[in-house]
């Protein structure tokens, strides 16, 4: 380097140790570096795929915005953070002789609400299945996969991922062929739950299942093929930061006006009817962390028998069970429930569609099973004019028949008659009047 080039940057190699030693990061910011700049895994698509992807859906020319078509046909947001000129979830990472294109945890895990992005918000508009059928097609592979991703847009099959990857580990997470059959279903329908209510909960996932201390339950995302037991060990006390950014995450706050007098009224109503499940909100919260029985709850079962014991025996037996935090330290196995579990309701305005299944679109719906619509569509679009100010939630447009489309169209249609789709149960808000119902969605919008 020539004297002058040193001069040049020497201000700055100064600012860069100032900083350095004014202040270490915190485990939750070198959480949210670590999750929004690694690559956990290696690349499924090569770099041309995201530029070639277009052939693919059946149009003359390529898109004129063609990163904001990108967005829309695959349900996608724009990253609040350096990406690579990638939307969030999709990531650069390695193949075997050069980089390619990969995903990460945003892919589902982050999503956007009135022209914003947040990272933790549950993806309401993904369509997973699309994305990988179509990125392999542009890449001139077949686009076939091992079983559904997803049925319907919005929701995947994240629980069948896991169910089939361990299939290919041994114990101790050396590969093991052929797959050993765990129990795989795909018909799940997951809702992706917000990220900033793992700070009240103490156990995860829609069934309560996991210590939610665990760090190597969010180590599962790395059973890619090509990961090796060695990588996992490397990339543990990564996830530990990453918990930590987790549990410190806030929700965003309901931007709109609202009626204070009719909040606190709904307030009163809500802790009559609400708080033993759902807990109280303020300063000094409070959270039962409890778990209702199917017979009670009366949502569709199908997400609570999709996962069964011959998973849970093998994941308890297996690297992942063996972890000194929570109640593993004590060699429990992951635990098997007898319903789902009521989650904290912080941030419910932006959270919308409701139930592990995601089939309610509105709180309104929540409240009063009888006005749930049957089979409907949406945007799956986030901005304002997408959203229902009144009812909170997503606007939806019924339709009477079943359509006679194919996906991916067909997977905007969310059909309550199919396996893993019902929008029956939890009819605690049917006794309400209107008004009353009114006053609840008031007071959930302050939460
Ligand atoms: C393909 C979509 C997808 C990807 C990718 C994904 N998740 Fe998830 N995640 C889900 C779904 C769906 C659930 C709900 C599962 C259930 O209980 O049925 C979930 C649940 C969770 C939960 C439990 C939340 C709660 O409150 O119950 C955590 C924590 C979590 N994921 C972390 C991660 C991390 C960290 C990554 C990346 C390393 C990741 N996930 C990647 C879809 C995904
Ligand atoms: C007996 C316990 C119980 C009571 C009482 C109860 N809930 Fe729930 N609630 C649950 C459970 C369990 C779920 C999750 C159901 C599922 O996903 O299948 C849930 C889900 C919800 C959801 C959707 C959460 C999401 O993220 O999708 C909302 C909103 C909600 N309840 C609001 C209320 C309100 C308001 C009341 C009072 C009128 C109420 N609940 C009364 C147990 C209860």
């Amino acid at each position: 380097m020539t004297r002058f080039a040193f001069a040049a940057f020497a201000p700055l190699i100064v600012c860069v140790f100032a900083f350095a030693a004014e202040k270490e990061p915190s485990p939750s910011e070198k959480g949210y570096k670590a999750l929004t700049q690694t690559a956990f895994i290696p690349a499924f698509w090569t770099q041309q795929a995201v530029p070639n992807v277009w052939k693919q859906w059946g149009v003359a020319e390529k898109p004129a915005d063609y990163d904001a078509a990108v967005l829309e046909r695959y349900g996608l947001h724009a990253a609040p953070y350096p990406n690579d000129g990638l939307p969030m979830g999709l990531r650069k990472a390695s193949r075997v002789l050069n980089v390619g294109v990969g995903i990460d945890c945003m892919l589902c895990h982050a999503g956007s609400i009135l022209g914003k992005s947040y990272v933790g918000l549950g993806n309401s508009t993904l369509d997973v299945q699309a994305l990988f059928e179509e990125m392999a097609k542009a890449d001139g592979l077949s686009g076939k996969l091992p079983f559904t991703f997803s049925n319907v847009r919005g929701t995947t099959e994240a629980g069948g991922f896991g169910v089939y990857l361990l299939g290919f580990r041994n114990p101790d997470l050396t590969l093991r062929s052929p797959r050993k059959e765990l129990g795989l279903r795909d018909d799940q329908c997951e809702d992706v739950p917000a990220w900033w209510l793992m700070k009240k909960k103490k156990t995860i996932y829609h069934t309560g299942a996991t210590d939610s201390r665990s760090v190597r339950t969010l180590m599962q995302f790395m059973m890619h093929p090509f990961t090796t037991p060695k990588d996992f060990e490397k990339h543990e006390p990564a996830f530990r930061d990453i918990q930590q950014y987790l549990v410190n995450l806030e929700p965003p706050k309901y931007p709109f006006p609202i009626d204070k007098d009719k909040a606190a009224n709904g307030e009163t109503l809500f802790k009559n009817n609400c708080a033993k499940c759902h807990g109280t909100y303020g300063e000094k919260w409070t959270y039962p962390n409890k778990v209702i029985a199917l017979d009670e709850i009366g949502t569709d079962p199908t997400r609570h028998k999709g996962i069964d014991i011959a998973y849970g025996n093998e994941y308890s037996a297996s690297w992942f069970g063996k972890e000194k935090i929570g109640w593993f330290v004590n060699g429990l196995p992951l635990r098997a429930t007898d319903g789902y579990q009521a989650p904290p309701l912080d941030g419910i305005w932006a959270t919308a569609p409701y139930f592990h299944n995601a089939s309610v679109p509105t709180l309104d719906g929540v409240l009063n099973s009888k006005a749930r619509p049957k089979l409907y569509t949406r945007s799956y679009k986030t901005d304002e004019a997408d959203y229902d100010k009144v009812k909170v939630g997503w606007k939806v447009t019924e339709v009477r028949d079943p359509p006679k489309l194919t996906p991916p169209e067909l997977r905007k249609i969310y059909d309550t008659t199919k396996p893993g789709r019902g929008n029956a149960g939890h009819i605690y808000g049917d006794d309400f009047t209107d008004e009353q119902r009114a006053r609840v969605i008031e007071y959930l919008k302050t939460l």
